[in-house]
């Protein structure tokens, strides 16, 4: 396509976007312009999307993969490598669930793009297995109940596994503070502090 011809698109799909909601779903006829159907609108849309190649360590495996510029991390994490231990509830950076590890640090994956993550090392929940054998912090969430419904786990046992990364002995004001961004709608919030002191008491022994 020529940058003339781009250009007309470009003014095209702007000024369309600059209609509003209220006309989709019905085809627009303007002058000068053809009738163009919401569909057709998308499709153009749709092929400024241009997937990038990027390669990144998961689970301490080499990946290359093409990702949307828009994709968030979880999205790569659970759509493309179809790790879904890694949970999106609020998809807004606020409640943890996503929580992952970049380069050994906590993350909320829904809150990063994917390609931001180019490069790095991520480690998922799934990535703590050893075989069929549980992380330290598995188990003592395993052993302590740290839990309720259980979806909220995988991010709390994951800002855990960062907390002690950080501090191998913490306090429980440290544990507090840690993981104040994890959070669990069933407030099981006093058995989640056990299992992360028992895990702590593990990573010292
Ligand atoms: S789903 Fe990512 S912070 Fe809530
Ligand atoms: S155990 Fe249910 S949300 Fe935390």
């Amino acid at each position: 396509m020529s940058d003339e011809s781009n250009k007309k698109q470009m003014s095209r799909r702007t000024f369309l976007k600059g209609m509003g909601a209220g006309v989709v779903g019905t085809p627009l006829v303007i002058s000068n312009l053809e009738a163009i159907t919401p569909k057709q609108l998308q499709a153009e849309e749709d092929m400024d999307v241009k997937k990038q190649p990027i390669s990144l360590k998961v689970n301490g495996k080499k990946v290359r993969v093409a990702v949307e510029p828009r994709a968030s991390l979880a999205e790569l994490l659970r759509n493309d490598l179809k790790l879904t231990g890694t949970k999106v509830v609020c998809n807004h950076g606020e409640c943890g669930n996503c929580t992952v590890l970049l380069d050994g640090k906590a993350v909320y994956a829904c809150h990063m793009l994917a390609l931001d993550a180019a490069g790095r090392d991520v480690t998922t929940i799934e990535g703590l297995l050893s075989g069929e054998e549980l992380h330290p912090v598995q188990k003592a969430f395993w052993e302590k109940d740290g839990l309720q419904c259980g979806f909220c786990t995988p991010g709390q046992i994951m800002a855990a596994h960062a907390l002690l990364l950080k501090h191998p002995n913490p306090t429980r004001e440290q544990i507090l503070k840690e993981m104040s961004g994890n959070i669990c709608r069933c407030a099981a919030y006093p058995k989640i502090l056990e299992s992360v002191m028992t895990a702590a008491e593990g990573s010292t022994s």
